[in-house]
């Protein structure tokens, strides 16, 4: 109990909160997710609704996260009591459900990128950039790097050295930007670039309406996804901070790096595979897509094992951030919840994430039936559930803490409340619903 009355420990710079934030939505999610998922989901059209789902939904959802924490200074478990409705702690259980699947599959994904570290600096991907993907991603060797990856994020997690995961993210941004840019570059002078930036940025306005509707589920799921939301890990960051910040601004500069670095990613992916002669039409690429055109791309440049190396350091370091905050949120519910140390509940934890992994590690359809469940349906239905306890239980007091740190512009404050009242529940119950039946059909079809 004597915790309480102790003054809340806060980020000791404003770096420090925006580098953690930026740390944990920046990762696979952008990298990898984005331009395959924009691949499988009709191209152009896809990115123009993740797009309008970020503005729309996602920043002040990100909001809603940081007002609940900043409020409670507690994580999303404890934050509910603090703020005196106990009862609503479930979003937080849906969160650490959630952040469980979730991690079980980035582990198995990130085991990947440490192959690629390792084939890059060892004589490349065996000539045929395919095969490689196909030999690394199932099997053994799949099942042995999602075993050291999450014995890294365990790692962080357990001996609390989160600093030296802000100092890497400190690194890590600014050069996955350079590298992203300049293979974005390269991929600009392949020879059919074109058909692949006309698929990437040219919706068909004829048929985006009844597109919309069909990806909407995927471009929400993304969009929370990519700005790490639904899970409560903004609510545990945003405890730290101090009553002087301003969120409103904070949450752009998150959002903005955010959705640059994934925009960025399909200006590299997508040349990439059209001229790798993958069937954009038909949704080709699937999971492995990023990866064999990425390694197809560094067999062919000058150095490009050398930069290839750097770039997939750079995707682990990003990885391991966004992993960790999955974690912790995960350790933190368990310690919470049933009164156990912290080195204990990391390690009994990450045993079992490793184990609910392993089915990903031989079988890329479980990537599938996890991903969507955790992300397309748990995700959203976190997010919904904080922002209607914001909107319709909380709202006078949320408003007055938006409002400290900033000095105030009612218009927003106005746009906000109501858009966290009204545009976001709605959408996000659509958004459920069609996940919902989507997923159904996919488990019964596609899965079983
Ligand atoms: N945002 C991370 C990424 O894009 C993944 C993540 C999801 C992290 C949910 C935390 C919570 O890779």
């Amino acid at each position: 109990m004597s915790s309480l009355d102790v003054p809340r420990e806060q980020w000791a710079t404003r770096a420090g909160f925006i580098l953690a934030a930026v740390g944990s939505a920046v990762g696979l999610g952008n990298i990898w997710r984005f331009p395959f998922l924009t691949a499988e989901s009709g191209g152009a059209v896809f990115v123009l609704v993740y797009l309008l789902l970020v503005a729309l939904i996602g920043l002040p959802v990100m909001l809603v996260e940081f007002v609940i924490g900043r409020r409670s200074e507690r994580n999303p478990i404890g934050a509910f009591r603090r703020l005196g409705h106990p009862s609503w702690k479930f979003a937080g259980v849906i969160g650490a459900l959630a952040g469980f699947i979730i991690l079980s599959y980035y582990s198995v994904v990130g085991g990947w990128v440490l192959q690629y570290i390792v084939a890059s600096f060892s004589g490349g991907y065996g000539g045929d950039p395919e095969t490689f993907f196909v030999e690394t991603a199932s099997g053994t060797d799949a099942i042995v790097s999602h075993a050291v990856f999450m014995g890294l994020v365990a790692g962080i997690v357990a001996l609390g050295v989160r600093n030296g995961l802000e100092r890497a993210a400190k690194v890590m941004v600014p050069s996955v930007i350079v590298l992203l840019v300049a293979l974005a570059g390269y991929g600009a002078t392949l020879p059919n670039a074109n058909e692949g930036y006309q698929f990437y940025l040219n919706p068909d306005v004829s048929t985006f309406a009844s597109d919309a509707v069909s990806i909407l589920p995927a471009a929400a799921g993304q969009a929370f996804f990519t700005l790490s939301l639904g899970m409560g890990v903004m609510i545990t960051y945003s405890s730290y901070l101090g009553e002087d910040r301003n969120l409103l601004n904070d949450s752009l500069i998150i959002v903005a790096i955010d959705t640059f670095i994934a925009l960025l990613a399909g200006l590299v992916a997508f040349p990439f595979l059209a001229s790798q002669g993958v069937d954009l039409e038909t949704g080709g690429g699937g999971a492995g897509a990023v990866f064999i055109s990425l390694a197809t791309a560094f067999e062919s440049m000058p150095a490009g094992h050398l930069v290839g190396g750097v770039f997939f350091i750079m995707l682990a370091i990003a990885a391991l951030s966004s992993a960790f905050s999955i974690l912790e949120v995960v350790v933190s519910f368990v310690i919470d919840t049933f009164d156990v140390g912290r080195v204990p509940a990391t390690v009994g934890i990450t045993a079992v994430i490793f184990v609910v992994g392993i089915p990903t590690a031989i079988d890329l359809n479980y990537l599938d039936a996890y991903d969507l469940f955790a992300n397309n349906i748990l995700l959203i239905v976190g997010g919904l559930v904080l922002s209607i306890f914001i909107g319709w239980i909380y709202a006078p007091n949320a408003l007055e803490e938006l409002g400290q740190g900033r000095t105030g512009d009612g218009a927003f404050d106005a746009y906000w409340i109501n858009v966290v009242r009204f545009v976001v529940p709605i959408v996000l119950l659509y958004t459920v619903y069609l996940a919902v039946v989507e997923y159904v059909e996919f488990i019964q079809g596609t899965f079983l």
